[in-house]
């Protein structure tokens, strides 16, 4: 069954148990004493010559790693995906295809904003990455709790993320995203209004990872046998249904328990609750890419599941957790370019930007280009490289290792036109080099101004008092303003009830504020607002 084979293989680099036998250098040579170190006489200094203790300490000295730029603190466990039918109709990705085919896969679940020993509950996006080890590779479907993101351009992600961190000078605040930094850049950068609209709804502050939903985000490709693409949305549904804190409780949880999301999912394992999500996905024709009153490249929309419903297809049950955090949670290594035939990309510019740099900065945080052989990064597809040498290499190739050769001994054959190997979508692109945002991806208010209206009233309850706290931490008072005149755009009633609370000024109802609307409902007819 493939689902063992990843057991399998970490089987083969589990330690020696401890029970069997006596402790040892790393040279394997036995010790029978580590409390000491060997000193001339009682009181004398220590000798150079004690190799245990020096073994001992520079090891220690060399223990932490650097920590991920973002998404540093996180939970992982493993677990099974199991598709409900063959998806050959839309892509030929091997692991999607034969319903009695389990598929093992590893899924880290983190905050984004805090250190890696910051609280669970703060108010956060959180992560969802899934790394399917496929038959045919892995294949890393990296997502958020949130179905769109805060820029649409990836050039803009080292300066969100330094507006989200804390302050260059004094590192404060950690934890919550109050502060000054951020509110700025947001309230300069008004595609961030429909994320800032879920980052201030209780979606970002959920109860336990086993009860938070997952998204792609981007729009994807599926390319099925004929090579012909179709266009995808993910979406990861738990089976125990979507359920927040409050913020109350979220703050509770800080200073009582800051690793409640994290025990939670561990205790559930261990008691064999297994947490279970079902995958969807929102399929979409080629031929209609333009038919949308949104851009399919703009990871700051989302396509209304009344347009295009959600399909299931499989399902991931969670049944083991890790032996080991570094080794497993922390040294694992999604990346979005990890791609498997049938599942390619698109021209999403935020998509396109992180193809760039997840490998760049795992070259750095796992010291080397290697990693891919950490047991819980290695594929259960036998991996066959002309890649050779680098820090921390722990394979024995022999043999030759360029191409074309005509002398073998070790260099592989390239794959034939036998469907197994990935290609490339030709997708057909021209144009002129520039840089200059799309018209299309324009329209920054009437998806928040959607996802307010389908609140239900103690939800926009919520909303209002998150924009409150947050905001009110807000020193300058240009920024407090500046922002209430965005969300003005998004909803007058939101923006005047923030601006009471926060007590600013509420700028007159202009031309381009979008008027209270009726319908609760997240429906195309609201998506076509024409901002006035
Ligand atoms: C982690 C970059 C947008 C989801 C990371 C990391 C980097 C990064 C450098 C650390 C990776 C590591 O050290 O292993 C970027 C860039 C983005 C972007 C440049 C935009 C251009 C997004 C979006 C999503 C996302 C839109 C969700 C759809 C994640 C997740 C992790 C992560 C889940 C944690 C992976 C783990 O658990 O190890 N990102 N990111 N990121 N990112 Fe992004």
């Amino acid at each position: 069954m493939t689902e063992d084979r990843k057991e399998r293989q970490r089987d083969m680099y589990r330690a020696p148990d401890p029970a069997e036998g006596p402790l040892t250098t790393d040279q394997g040579v036995a010790v029978d004493h580590t409390d000491d170190s060997l000193t001339v006489g009682e009181r004398g200094p220590t000798l150079m010559e004690d190799f245990h203790f020096r073994e001992k300490l520079t090891h220690f000295d060399h223990e932490r790693i650097p920590e991920r730029v973002v998404h540093a603190r996180g939970a992982g466990a493993y677990g099974y995906f199991e598709p409900y039918e063959s998806c050959a109709e839309f892509t030929r990705a091997a692991f999607l295809q034969d319903p009695s085919v389990r598929t093992p896969v590893f899924v880290r679940f983190s905050t984004v904003q805090g250190p890696r020993g910051s609280a669970d509950t703060v108010r956060d996006v959180r992560g969802f990455a899934t790394k399917f080890y496929t038959s045919e590779g892995n294949y890393d479907l990296v997502g958020n709790n949130m179905p769109v993101f805060f820029i649409q351009d990836g050039i803009k992600f080292p300066d969100f993320v330094h507006a989200l961190k804390p302050e260059p000078q004094n590192e404060i605040p950690t934890g919550a995203s109050a502060h000054d930094t951020l509110w700025d850049f947001v309230s300069l950068q008004p595609e961030t209004m429909h994320m800032m609209m879920w980052l201030m709804s209780d979606r970002a502050i959920p109860r336990s990872y086993r009860m938070m939903q997952g998204f792609g985000v981007h729009t994807f490709r599926f390319v099925d046998a004929q090579g012909h693409g179709t266009f995808v949305k993910f979406h990861w549904k738990p089976k125990l249904g979507v359920h927040s804190l409050v913020w109350d409780e979220a703050q509770e949880c800080q200073g009582r328990d800051p690793d409640f999301n994290r025990r939670d999912l561990w205790d559930a394992i261990e008691a064999g609750q297994y947490p279970e999500y079902e995958l969807g996905v929102q399929l979409i024709p080629e031929e209609d890419e333009f038919n949308f009153e949104v851009d399919l490249l703009d990871a700051t929309k989302i396509i209304p599941e009344e347009q295009v419903p959600v399909r299931p297809i499989g399902h991931m049950v969670l049944n083991r957790n890790p032996d080991n955090f570094f080794a497993e949670t922390e040294q694992v290594a999604f990346h979005t370019a990890n791609v498997v035939p049938g599942i390619d990309f698109t021209n999403d510019p935020l998509l396109q930007a992180r193809n760039f740099s997840y490998l760049d900065t795992q070259l750095i945080r796992l010291g080397g280009p290697n990693f891919s052989q950490l047991p819980v990064n290695q594929p259960v597809a036998p991996a066959r490289t002309n890649q050779r040498d680098g820090y921390h290499q722990s394979m024995i190739h022999r043999g030759t290792n360029y191409s074309p050769n005509s002398l073998g001994g070790g260099c592989p054959a390239l794959a034939g036109a036998d469907g197994y190997a990935f290609s490339h979508y030709a997708e057909r692109v021209e144009g002129h080099k520039i840089r200059k945002r799309s018209e299309s991806f324009k329209d920054f208010y009437s998806q928040a101004a959607l996802f307010w209206n389908s609140m239900s009233d103690w939800e926009r309850h919520h909303i209002v008092d998150a924009f409150r706290f947050e905001l009110g931490k807000v020193g300058a008072v240009h920024v407090r303003e500046r922002t209430v005149e965005q969300l003005a755009q998004v909803d007058y009633d939101l923006a005047s009830q923030v601006a009471q609370g926060i007590g600013v000024a509420l700028p007159e109802p202009g031309a381009n504020n979008h008027k209270p609307q009726a319908s609760p409902a997240l429906s195309f007819e609201n998506l076509q607002g024409d901002g006035s």
